[in-house]
């Protein structure tokens, strides 16, 4: 970059920044000391550190700081060291990666899985990797940025991959974008209808039921991001397919993550039939061109699924807390969707009006982040308050009189 250019961008920049500070939009990293629990020891504006009741991590079943999640994440440490240093495809397979993929696999109850650093990069390898020209993909509006994206990079890649975007969950609209999907997209081709197991800001459940019938009725593939929904819903917490009654091969292609319920640390896959994991691992370059998952991270993961199926109660109380906390919520005065996830939205409107309730619930000891514009629409920022099987009553009954007190 040129002198001049540099100062082009750094004009820009701080333009930017000064704006997002100026309508109190600009986000402050919050910093924690200690590990990611019910409660987590968070820096104060003088600079000390106080422990606040955590209400927005996606730690939906405690096991972030499980003992047996850590241990099995340094016993990793010491026999395979830092990382791997390498891609999967060269030198960068370990034995607990095979063990990790074959138990997601068997979670949920499809044919194979393979893992990434993260959900964003297995969301990012199935469209440019798998939709060819002459595809279509067929999008829920409310789909993960992830999603978006990866749709977005296949148009470019692969041009000639068609896009339809339908209202979120409206399941007439889906029909009529699959029948318009279908006019043009040949035999020889590739009908994809893609959406979140459970929306992340919305905290609402696909009809995966009725969205398997369509995909049926019009031949095309069905793909599920069920981030927010594996550990949390359906009896055995194997996810959104497991809340509706169907097995997990009724879905044919799962993205996840393991940054949320199962185990916390990061990292997210694909599973489902071996001839498209095997293709992502051929041709996909997020796998082809980044380093693997930490094996230190597989192993705790593969630890935290061992305990989800061990201990089927973490589940259920998650479930009985997230009944409890909606019950409170809605006794605290704000509106909340009927829903059986851990995600409860209290949509407030503008972004700075987010920004500074939750600044307020901070100084109460509740720690709930304000989400705005660009995450969700311009006026309907809100408190996305995230329940956990980690939180006790106490803990539910303080966020709520926090909320009662704005
Ligand atoms: C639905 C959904 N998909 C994917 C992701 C990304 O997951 P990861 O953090 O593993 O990249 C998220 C995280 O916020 C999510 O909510």
């Amino acid at each position: 970059m040129t002198t001049g250019t540099a100062e082009a961008f750094a004009n820009r920049a701080r333009g930017i920044l000064s704006g997002l500070e100026a309508r109190g939009e600009l986000k402050h990293l919050q910093v924690i000391d200690g590990p990611m629990d019910a409660t987590v020891r968070l820096r104060a504006e003088d600079g000390k550190f106080h422990e606040a009741l955590c209400f927005c991590s996606n730690n939906y079943l405690g096991l972030a700081n499980h003992p047996e999640v850590v241990e099995a994440g340094i016993a990793g440490l010491k026999k395979y060291g830092a990382g791997t240093a390498s891609v999967r495809f060269i030198c960068g397979t370990f034995t607990p990666h095979l063990e990790l993929e074959e138990r997601i696999a068997r979670f949920l109850g499809v044919e194979s899985a393979y893992t990434f650093v993260s959900c964003w990069n297995a969301s990012e390898a199935v469209f440019p990797t798998l939709a060819e020209p002459g595809d279509a993909i067929v999008s829920d509006a409310l789909n993960h940025a992830c999603i978006i994206d990866s749709i977005r990079l296949a148009g470019v890649i692969k041009k000639g991959v068609q896009k339809f975007i339908y209202p979120n969950n409206d399941l007439g609209a889906l029909e009529e974008k699959l029948g318009e999907a279908r006019a043009k997209v040949d035999d020889e081709h590739v009908i994809w209808v893609v959406t979140d197991g459970v929306f992340s800001m919305e905290g609402s459940v696909a009809d995966l039921p009725a969205m398997r019938r369509l995909c049926d009725a019009h031949g095309a593939i069905l793909v599920v991001d069920d981030s927010h929904g594996t550990g949390v819903l359906g009896k055995t917490g194997r996810g959104t397919h497991e809340h509706h009654g169907m097995a997990g091969n009724a879905i044919d292609l799962f993205t996840g993550t393991l940054g949320k319920a199962l185990g916390g640390g990061a990292g997210g896959y694909i599973a489902g039939p071996r001839h498209a994991t095997e293709l992502v691992v051929q041709r996909g370059r997020p796998t082809l061109f980044s380093n693997a998952l930490p094996v230190t991270v597989a192993c705790s993961a593969s630890k935290a699924i061992e305990i989800i199926d061990r201990e089927p109660e973490r589940v259920a109380r998650l479930r009985e807390n997230v009944a409890y906390a909606r019950k409170k919520i809605r006794a605290a005065g704000f509106e909340v969707l009927e829903s059986p996830t851990a995600i409860c939205p209290v949509i407030v409107g503008e972004t700075a009006k987010a920004i500074s309730m939750s600044k307020r619930l901070l100084e109460l000891g509740v720690y709930v982040i304000g989400f705005g514009f660009p995450v969700v629409p311009e006026g309907e920022a809100r408190l996305r308050c995230q329940i956990s099987a980690a939180h006790t009553r106490e803990h539910i009954d303080a966020l709520a009189d926090g909320l009662a007190r704005l």
